[in-house]
């Protein structure tokens, strides 16, 4: 592209992903709660998730390490960093800025942005935009999600359906007709208390929570029912954007929070499963995490060809829902490799969760400093 040219398109020219090493399995967690295997896998799909040894920003810096060298781009030539989460290590200073610092792009605005499970997605409009308007070149955009120190592991209804991990794409102006085509956002503002985290936010503070300590409001039956609605919707609605219908979707890469509601959205869009990509038995939802770590996992699975077009649905707390259709571009292996890793872990997933919520209940040591 000349430099005077317009930027029409924001292509996907790098991904990469990071999942922390120790799983936990439904057999584990039926030591800790009363569940059962045969529970979990017929009510969600979910089979194991990962649970972190390291925080946030670890995770999502090696998967943002790995998406670069995957394009080819130095971190000093980012331009912008969208970070999507809602699980932050901070609030002040945001997460992307931790990122911006890590990988050297000195010259990159940075911006966290939480719409809980669809951040990444919203990100992905955001940096696109901005691409497109010619106000950045190219983007960082992140999906990064450490639930596990924010979880209630004492409550079965919403303990064995999440887990922790991160994953991230590249951006570059094109003049190719590719990357994000056309999405529909959209919020049921008035069904936000059916999954409230109490105890995420400074609202708690004055009640004498510590942080970390939660509890979940999360009325599953009807949070099933919005997510089918507003993700088949938005699909249908993303689609017609582009003059497009489902037998023209090439791969399904949806928000992956259980295996029922991804078969009923497929179902109400009218989507072949055959089309869809599935790997919520191994991670369960993780959250802003799912959608970018799937396309990931499509593309070494070679389940993405040059030129397909993809159709991202996602839901999450707010509650937000939303659908982005994805034209892919003619590289569908990565340029190079990072040698970016997360630190040795030697602990169990359980030894990980037990230290978790010790960390919880155990006051500081007599002259320590809390924020040392
Ligand atoms: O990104 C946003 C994240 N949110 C979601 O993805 C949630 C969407 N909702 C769902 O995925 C499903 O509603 C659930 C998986 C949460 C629940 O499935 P369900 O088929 O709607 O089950 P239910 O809520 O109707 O519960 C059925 C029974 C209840 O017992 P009773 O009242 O019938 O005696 C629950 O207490 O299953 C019980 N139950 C469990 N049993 C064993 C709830 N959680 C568990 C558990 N193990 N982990």
């Amino acid at each position: 592209m000349s430099a005077t040219a317009p930027a029409t398109h924001a292509a996907v020219t790098g991904w990469g992903k990071c999942l922390p090493p120790a799983a936990l399995t439904n057999h584990d967690l039926a030591t800790i709660l009363d569940t059962s295997d045969e529970w979990i896998v017929s009510r969600t799909g979910i089979r194991e998730r990962r649970i972190s040894h390291v925080s946030l920003g670890e995770l999502a810096y090696v998967a943002s390490a790995r998406a670069l060298a995957c394009a080819g781009l130095n971190g000093a030539s980012v331009e912008l960093i969208v970070f999507g989460s809602c699980s932050y290590d901070d609030q002040v200073p945001n997460m992307a800025s931790g990122i911006q610092a890590r990988i050297g792009a000195q010259a990159a605005a940075a911006y966290d942005i939480n719409t809980a499970c669809t951040s990444f997605l919203y990100g992905l409009s955001t940096a696109t935009a901005l691409i497109r308007t010619g106000v950045v070149r190219n983007a960082l955009v992140i999906g990064a999600e450490l639930i596990s120190p924010f979880m209630d592991w004492g409550d079965r209804d919403v303990a064995v359906l999440f887990g922790d991990g991160a994953a991230a794409v590249v951006l570059e102006a094109s003049a190719r007709a590719e990357g994000l085509l056309a999405e529909k956002l959209g919020c049921y503002g008035d069904a936000r208390e059916i999954l409230r985290v109490h105890g995420m936010g400074g609202r708690y503070a004055n009640r004498g929570i510590l942080h970390g300590i939660t509890r979940w409001q999360f009325e599953g039956q009807e949070i099933f029912k919005r997510a089918v609605q507003g993700m088949a919707g938005a699909s249908e609605e993303a689609l017609s954007r582009i003059g497009a219908q489902p037998q023209d979707v090439d791969l399904v890469v949806p928000h992956q929070a259980n295996l029922r509601i991804i078969e009923a959205v497929a179902r109400r869009a009218h989507l072949p499963m055959e089309r869809v990509f599935l790997n919520v038995q191994r991670y369960g939802n993780m959250s802003a995490a799912t959608v970018p770590v799937a396309l990931c996992e499509a593309l070494e699975e070679g389940r993405v060809r040059p030129g397909a077009l993809l159709l991202m649905p996602g839901f999450g707390g707010g509650l937000s829902f939303c659908a982005h259709a994805v034209r892919w571009g003619e590289r569908t292996t990565p340029r190079g490799a990072s040698e970016a890793q997360l630190p040795p872990n030697e602990r169990t997933a359980l030894e990980l969760i037990r230290e978790c919520l010790a960390r919880k209940t155990r006051p500081a040591p007599a002259g320590a400093d809390p924020f040392a």
